[in-house]
């Protein structure tokens, strides 16, 4: 059932209900899990809240890798804090999913399954601990450009998760610049670590807002719902634009020769990324796609017992509630 809840948000709803429900999102009002909502909307918090949460569990496992390497104490605590601090963002979205009647189980099974999708970025791999930096800085800052906004979502438990999911990600942008900084700033082949973190994973960290705004399919109703704030192309300017100084702060090479502020409209010019590759990313053909499945599918199996555990406990402390009563 919920398959075919993520795949579409086309319905048939009551169109006096339909209107009466975009004058509240017009006006700014709140949507609260047991108001009136069309299945459009429902369908389309369940897919974009799930693979939010996706991406968070996802997104530990690239940062996890290099816990047991980093390079000081103090990088391995912030380190592991971070990366604790994504399970916890998991959790509250998938709560805020839960509200819409869907179990946190059936949107695990649909990502194991791969019937729903993850960010693109958590596809690629962290070779060395330049990428770590450039992971906290890139892809925490673009995650933050996006959620920022979105922390005026329309959906009431969206909203409120994302406003605590924001200041842990600012500390995870901030630390990821400090620790790219200090390789920007070291020895030759420091530096040198540092520029090829950036040249790889800046494409990729443009892909994570989303294909370009004449090919998203969801953004025109999404936005109408204020369930997005802005389109993919506005929010990855935003970025571009942010990002670009810092670069050039660090004494870092652009890593998109084209690059160039263009007085006239106020922004940065840049070349997109290649959106073939992105399509195949997010299709499982990424170079990191099996290895990602793979780890969460272990990681499900292996907690069974522990699943299992939970519930046999819960259901035999119902049943003395039921005789004792
Ligand atoms: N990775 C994977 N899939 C993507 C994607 C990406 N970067 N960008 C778009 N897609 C998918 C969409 O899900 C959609 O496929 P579907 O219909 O099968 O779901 C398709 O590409 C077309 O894209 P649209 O622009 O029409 O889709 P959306 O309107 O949903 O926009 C989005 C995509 C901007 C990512 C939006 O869903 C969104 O804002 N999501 C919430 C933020 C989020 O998910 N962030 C994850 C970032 S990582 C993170 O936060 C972890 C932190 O620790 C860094």
């Amino acid at each position: 059932m919920y398959a075919q809840m993520v795949q579409s948000e086309a319905t048939q709803d009551d169109p006096e209900k339909l209107a009466a429900f975009q004058a509240r999102i017009d006006a700014g009002e709140k949507i609260e899990p047991k108001d009136w909502m069309p299945e459009g909307y429902r369908k389309t918090l369940i897919r974009q809240i799930g693979q939010h949460a996706h991406s968070e569990i996802v997104g530990q496992l690239p940062e996890g890798n290099w816990i047991t390497r980093a390079p000081t104490l103090e990088r391995k605590a912030i380190l592991l804090a971070k990366v604790q601090d994504e399970a916890g963002h998991g959790l509250y979205l998938y709560c805020a999913a839960e509200t819409m009647g869907v179990s946190r189980d059936e949107l695990t099974e649909m990502l194991l399954d791969g019937r729903m999708k993850y960010s693109s970025i958590f596809n690629y791999p962290t070779l060395n601990w330049a990428d770590i930096g450039a992971v906290g800085w890139l892809v925490d800052g673009a995650a933050i450009m996006n959620q920022v906004p979105l922390q005026r979502t329309s959906f009431g438990p969206y909203s409120r998760a994302m406003i605590r999911i924001c200041k842990e990600e600012s500390f995870h942008a901030r630390q990821g610049f400090d620790a790219i900084r200090k390789m920007a700033e070291g020895t030759p082949a420091q530096k040198k670590m540092a520029q090829d973190a950036v040249n790889r994973l800046w494409f990729p960290a443009l892909m994570m807002f989303g294909p370009s705004d004449k090919d998203s399919v969801h953004s025109a109703q999404s936005m109408a719902w204020k369930i997005k704030i802005n389109t993919n192309d506005e929010l990855r300017q935003k970025f571009v634009d942010q990002t670009v100084p810092q670069i050039e702060f660090l004494g870092l090479d652009l890593p998109d020769p084209t690059i160039k502020w263009n007085e006239e409209r106020g922004h940065y010019d840049y070349s997109d990324p290649d959106w073939s590759e992105f399509f195949e990313v997010i299709k499982g053909n990424g170079p990191c796609n099996v290895d990602r499945l793979a780890a969460r599918n272990k990681a499900w199996d292996d907690g069974a017992w522990v699943r299992d555990g939970l519930l046999a406990h819960a259901k035999k402390k119902a049943a003395r509630q039921h005789a004792a009563e």
